[in-house]
């Protein structure tokens, strides 16, 4: 038996890649570790067990899970014990099973996105065993309760579904999650409630397309209009947080709820992708601009002082002058609150990539830069209003360049920095004593990224 399960006081560090869903992933193979007695450390130098949860999405997301891996490489000649595991999204396609194998032999164990409930075997099938475990399942089936350990003290990840039925022609999720699955409501209730009984202050319902929650279960338990109003009436909470949302499948019963609910957020991320309908049909979108515009229409006015982000991609393939024109003139019309842009990025197994009309490099970056600079401006704009006013903000702890300055976000998801007065910060623990408690701040100043306030009665 490999020497690293008999050790005591043995240690754990895990790196995610990706997205939130990932993020869950990982808090949950911390949760298995940790029942298996295993405590966490900072770095993969000081740990036994090294996990590495992967990301497809963007071809970066691929290069940085290999750069790493070449490094775990050069640490595990020093400590042949140390485990070495890599799951998640990139290692749900073959070929990348197969790079593992030939070319890092040294890992120990390659597991995927649907393994997280068997991980404990897998863990120890592979410590078993001398040569690298290829142990990935099909990305099938619902977890159901499973130990998790939460990285942020404000703030509870919650997946209600899995999977992706929409097969968008740029993205490779659908390849690396498999088809939709819902889980029971029962299962998500309890989560939460657990949660807010713990004392987290904010949920984040996770799923690649939380909209069609229940189809596949044919709504026995509901949509996610009705789940949403449950979570949003757990007592203790300071909001209810959702994403991702696809326009094509936002009810008006959804609009609704988040128009009564004020716990829900006063916030919608909203995917637009592209503003032009050439694209959208292109991307596999299911719906127009003119229809993106009435759904953003209809939630402001549902919720008086929502905000609106969205995610933008330039340059996908054929993406002319006047497609992307349709773009900017689309966000000046919306006024996104804020924006995630991307530069198209082929992935292998997706349509687009195989397509010939990929856009040439200079164009990308120069449509990418006039992008930013159009939505850097009317985020700042966005922010501006708020200047004068008195927020409420959930503090996340102290910010990362400077901990002597709070970090927290509002209820419509606003970034919000806090300086702490000089007599506080001679307190103990200033900064940490404030995370997951929710403050009121009068907000002085703003950026495209954050704004900054002041404390209202510390
Ligand atoms: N399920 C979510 C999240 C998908 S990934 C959704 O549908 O919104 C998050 C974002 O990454 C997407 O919204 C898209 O804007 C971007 N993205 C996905 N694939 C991409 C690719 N191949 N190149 C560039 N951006 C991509
Ligand atoms: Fe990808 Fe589209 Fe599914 Fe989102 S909805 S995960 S962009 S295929
Ligand atoms: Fe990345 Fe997989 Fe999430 S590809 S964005 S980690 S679903």
């Amino acid at each position: 038996m490999n020497s690293i399960l008999s050790k005591v006081d043995r240690t754990y560090f895990i790196e995610t890649f990706g997205c939130q869903q990932n993020e869950n992933d990982s808090e949950i193979l911390a949760g298995h570790l940790e029942q298996l007695g295993y405590l966490p450390c900072g770095s993969p130098e000081e740990a036994d067990v090294v996990l590495l949860n992967t990301c497809s999405v963007r071809e970066h997301a691929d290069d940085r899970f290999f750069g790493h891996l070449g490094r775990l490489k050069t640490i595990k000649q020093e400590k042949p014990d140390m485990f070495i595991g890599v799951g998640g999204c990139i290692l749900m396609q073959p070929q990348n099973q197969q790079k593992i194998l030939e070319s890092f032999p040294f890992v120990d164990l390659i597991f995927g996105t649907a393994d997280l409930g068997r991980f404990p075997d897998l863990f120890f099938g592979a410590a078993d065993a001398r040569k690298t475990y290829l142990a990935v399942g099909p990305a099938e089936g619902i977890e159901r309760q499973l130990p998790v350990v939460r990285k942020k003290a404000h703030r509870a990840l919650v997946s209600i579904m899995y999977g992706c039925n929409n097969f968008c022609t740029y993205c490779i999720v659908p390849h690396t999650r498999g088809r939709e699955r819902s889980r029971p409501k029962a299962d998500v209730m309890q989560e939460i409630r657990d949660a807010a009984n713990a004392g987290y202050k904010e949920i984040l319902l996770l799923g690649q397309n939380v909209n069609a929650y229940g189809k596949d279960r044919n709504y026995e338990d509901g949509d996610f209009a009705d789940l949403l109003a449950d979570a949003a009436r757990v007592p203790g909470l300071f909001v209810v947080r959702f994403m991702t949302s696809h326009p094509k499948d936002v009810s008006a019963r959804l609009i609704e709820t988040i128009g009564r609910e004020m716990t829900v957020e006063p916030h919608f991320h909203l995917p637009l992708q592209s503003g032009s309908d050439a694209i959208l049909k292109k991307m596999n979108r299911h719906y127009t601009s003119a229809q993106y515009i009435a759904i953003a229409e209809k939630l402001r006015q549902a919720r008086p002082g929502l905000t609106l982000t969205t995610d933008i991609i330039v340059g996908f393939p054929g993406e002319t002058e006047a497609d992307f024109a349709k773009t900017m003139s689309l966000i000046e019309t919306v006024k996104f609150d804020s924006a995630f842009t991307f530069i198209y990025s082929p992935r292998e197994g997706t349509p687009a990539a195989a397509w010939d009309n990929h856009i040439d490099k200079p164009t990308l970056n120069r449509r990418y830069q006039a992008l930013t600079d159009l939505q850097y401006a009317l985020s700042r704009q966005s922010n501006e209003r708020l200047i004068g006013q008195t927020v409420k903000v959930l503090i996340t702890g102290p910010s990362e360049s400077d901990a002597s300055v709070l970090s927290g976000r509002t209820a419509d998801n606003r970034l919000v920095l806090i300086p702490l007065p000089e007599t506080s910060l001679q307190a103990d623990n200033a900064e940490t004593r404030y995370t997951n408690t929710v403050v009121s701040a009068v907000i002085r100043s703003a950026g495209s990224f954050s704004v900054e306030g002041s404390l209202v009665d510390p």
